[in-house]
């Protein structure tokens, strides 16, 4: 309610907040938590908008984009602010458009497949110029939650980006993409590299722009296998971590790779701070495996629509489990459009109350 945000959010002054020390591996109070995919179609005031204005404009029209990027804040006081917007958003400014078709999901009519298509793509030279909303989204939730929650950036993988480009539309086996992979390496790598040198630049001008945490979605990990991970996906999120890293060393890159099993070990020595599981991974077998690693995740986004019990008991598990080490609470995939808002409020609610964590070394 009311009362509760307002106590909780003039709690902190000029300390840097919670889940940005907690990235930075640092001893915290309590675990702090936010749900990624936490502005959609869930929340009644978010619906509002979503009837009315197409996705595209919602993400890239400042004063909608802020106050979608809110509305979880104000109705939740997660500890983390993500801005509205899409993993496909700087798509466009290289030269391939893209369109969220409801129904359907994101929709790129025309895939890029040729090594053709990828010489002629734009680079990402001056982001203030292809891509000024997003410093004017940034710049203003950055001062109105101040260090009160902490504002998320992120960024598709350069694999998962490509996987969009390539296919077009949402694919059961991601079967164009993976048929160029098996036939025609080289023009999957030529797309995956343009990709990489774009998402250095764009993640250092949301960095610019306010925010100080960025995440990186490898929403469609699960379509490699482990081999298949380490040849197409790691090296290039690898490439695209050290890039932010040594233009920006104090912003801490969270790595969410959806499809996680049999592939974290391949984590354990990346450069991120900090792991994001998906739900598909014991928590307690990850904090072994990922030992001393912050990482964040992963109660499954279906407990929401359980009992009041159920999430208690999901969240404590999880919370039990990923002791050890630094630990920022989350869903282990996006919200799920229907999930009852007052499951998020206790969700949320839950780590508020929580005990403090320790450092890591
Ligand atoms: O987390 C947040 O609250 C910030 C907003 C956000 C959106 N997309 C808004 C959005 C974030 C972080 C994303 C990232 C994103 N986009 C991912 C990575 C996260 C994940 O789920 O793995 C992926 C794979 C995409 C691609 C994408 N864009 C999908 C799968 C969809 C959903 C299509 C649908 O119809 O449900 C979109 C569109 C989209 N992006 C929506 C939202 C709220 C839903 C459509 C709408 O609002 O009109």
């Amino acid at each position: 309610g009311q009362s509760f945000c307002s106590v909780v959010a003039r709690a902190s002054g000029d300390r840097e907040p919670l889940l940005l020390r907690v990235a930075k591996g640092e001893e915290a109070e309590r675990t702090p938590v936010w749900l990624m995919r936490q502005a959609g179609r869930y929340m009644a005031a978010f619906r509002e908008y979503s009837t009315k204005y197409p996705f595209r404009m919602r993400s890239e029209t400042p004063e909608i984009a802020i106050e979608l990027s809110l509305q979880p804040w104000r109705a939740f006081h997660p500890d983390g602010v993500i801005m509205f917007s899409d993993i496909l958003t700087p798509l466009p400014s290289l030269g391939i458009e893209f369109d969220v078709v409801s129904g359907k999901g994101p929709v790129i009519e025309t895939p890029i497949r040729s090594i053709e298509q990828i010489k002629s793509l734009n680079s990402m030279d001056d982001p203030a110029t292809s891509l000024p909303f997003i410093q004017e989204i940034l710049s203003a939730l950055r001062s109105e939650i101040q260090n009160d929650s902490t504002l998320l950036g992120f960024i598709g993988t350069p694999w998962t980006l490509a996987a969009y480009a390539m296919e077009g539309t949402a694919n059961r086996y991601c079967l164009k993409t993976k048929t160029i992979m098996h036939r025609n390496p080289k023009v999957l790598h030529a797309l995956l590299d343009h990709l990489t040198e774009a998402l250095v630049t764009y993640a250092c001008y949301q960095i610019e722009s306010g925010a100080q945490v960025i995440q990186l979605f490898d929403s469609w990990a699960h379509h490699l296998t482990p081999h298949q991970f380490e040849v197409f996906s790691l090296p290039y999120a690898e490439r695209v971590i050290k890039g932010v890293e040594a233009v920006h060393p104090e912003v801490p890159v969270i790595f969410h790779m959806n499809g996680g099993t049999g592939k974290l070990e391949l984590l354990g020595d990346s450069s991120a701070n900090v792991i994001g599981l998906d739900s598909w991974v014991d928590m307690g077998a990850a904090r072994d495996v990922l030992s001393g690693r912050m990482i964040q995740g992963n109660v499954d986004p279906v407990v929401l629509f359980g009992t009041e019990d159920a999430i208690r008991e999901s969240v404590s598990t999880c919370l039990a489990k990923a002791k050890g080490g630094g630990h920022i609470l989350n869903v282990g995939n996006g919200v799920i459009q229907g999930t009852p808002e007052d499951a998020v409020a206790l969700f949320c609610e839950l780590a508020h109350q929580s005990s403090n964590i320790p450092a890591v070394e």
